[in-house]
């Protein structure tokens, strides 16, 4: 599509309230916000000697950022859309979707369009170019399993690159753009490869469970029967980030080795863990607040959600130095208890 002035026109709205960007729901301000429609006003962006000088921030659907006062530099709002299917041969197909797409709306339509792959992933809050960012993941997947590629443009020269998997360096919750790429890019579009051969990932307890309770035995499982479930103990267990400020897990599942896993489990028996192929094991954190006896906890107004002790929340009028006040007494109690540091997963500003 030929593109028109308009398309790179950039307008800096000036001291903008963030609320509604943010699932916490914080009341912060930015000293500017653009609204990022077009690739190509990421270019004006750079060349605008307004903003030259302050600090950028993109932001998806703000699910996964505690804002911890007002942002003085350039927030970019990326509400870059299209989904497409791209081409396909013959063991996949390979689907587009612009960075600011809503990452539960393009599950959907992958499965609406016949190419299962992503439902495990059904009901994540945020936006498709967020999701590289952290390599997001639930019920036995990790989005990188189905990535293919991104375009990415670098902030300070507004060039445009192609990310492969490799260069993107997946983790558990990790990527290049959590660290050496932090706060440089803002992702355009992501491919994802989905492949032709479907097979459910009922690996997960929660998944199987649910569908033996609807009634659906593992061999006929289809997609949607996946998604459904999905969406169903996500609803169960996670609050609604419209209905009461979260960012989803607070803390990552921490990854400790054997020796120290030794001598945790000769403490707690019945420890929750996950053997890593390292060798190292992972524990879930949201078992280990649990236990220091913080689930439904309160500190001021940010409190420990009542079903899920990984998710803090926000229980109205919180400020993000509320909530790290609370996640820092939940790490020293996690800390002195189980000798385990727990990492924070959302990104602080
Ligand atoms: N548990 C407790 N008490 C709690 C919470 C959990 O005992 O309050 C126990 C559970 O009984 C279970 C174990 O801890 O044995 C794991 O709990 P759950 O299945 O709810 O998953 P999680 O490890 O707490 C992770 C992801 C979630 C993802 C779920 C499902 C991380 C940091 N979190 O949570 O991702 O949805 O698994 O796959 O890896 C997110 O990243 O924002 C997120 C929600």
């Amino acid at each position: 599509m030929p593109m028109s002035d308009a398309d790179s026109a950039l307008t800096l709205l000036p001291d903008y309230p963030l609320r509604a960007h943010n699932t916490f729901g914080f009341d912060v301000r930015a000293r500017f916000a653009a609204r990022i429609a077009h690739a190509a006003q990421f270019d004006a962006l750079h060349r605008d000697a307004r903003i030259a000088h302050l600090p950028r921030l993109v932001l998806g659907g703000g699910s996964n950022v505690v804002f911890t006062r007002d942002f003085d530099g350039v927030v970019l709002i990326d509400e870059i859309a299209g989904r497409r299917a791209v081409r396909e041969d013959g063991d996949a197909w390979l689907v587009e979707a612009g960075g600011g797409e809503n990452w539960h709306a393009f599950v959907a339509w992958t499965l609406e369009h016949g190419m299962p792959g992503l439902e495990n992933l059904a009901l994540i809050p945020g936006t498709v170019g967020a999701a590289p960012i952290q390599n997001i993941g639930a019920y036995g997947l990790e989005m990188k399993t189905y990535f293919d590629s991104l375009v990415a443009i670098e902030l300070a020269t507004g060039r445009s690159e192609r990310f492969d998997a490799a260069r993107c360096a997946f983790g558990y919750r990790d990527s290049f753009f959590k660290r050496e790429g932090r706060a440089r890019f803002a992702i355009v579009s992501v491919t994802f490869r989905l492949p032709k051969r479907w097979t459910p990932r009922l690996g997960y307890a929660d998944v199987a469970r649910e569908l033996d309770a609807r009634g659906i035995a593992p061999a006929d499982a289809a997609p949607r029967d996946v998604f459904d479930a999905v969406v169903a103990i996500r609803r169960a267990k996670l609050p609604d980030p419209l209905a009461l400020g979260n960012a989803g897990s607070f803390f990552k599942n921490p990854v400790i080795d054997a020796a120290q896993f030794d001598a945790l489990r000769a403490h707690a028996p019945d420890v929750v863990s996950y053997p890593q192929p390292d060798g190292r094991v992972k524990l879930a954190a949201g078992w280990l607040i649990d236990l220091c006896g913080w689930k439904g906890r309160a500190l001021g107004a940010a409190a420990v959600h009542d079903r899920q002790a990984l998710v803090l929340v926000n229980r109205g009028g919180a400020t993000g130095a509320d909530v790290l006040a609370l996640a820092h007494a939940i790490q020293r109690d996690v800390k002195e208890r189980f000798g385990v540091e727990l990492e924070p997963e959302p990104l602080c500003v």
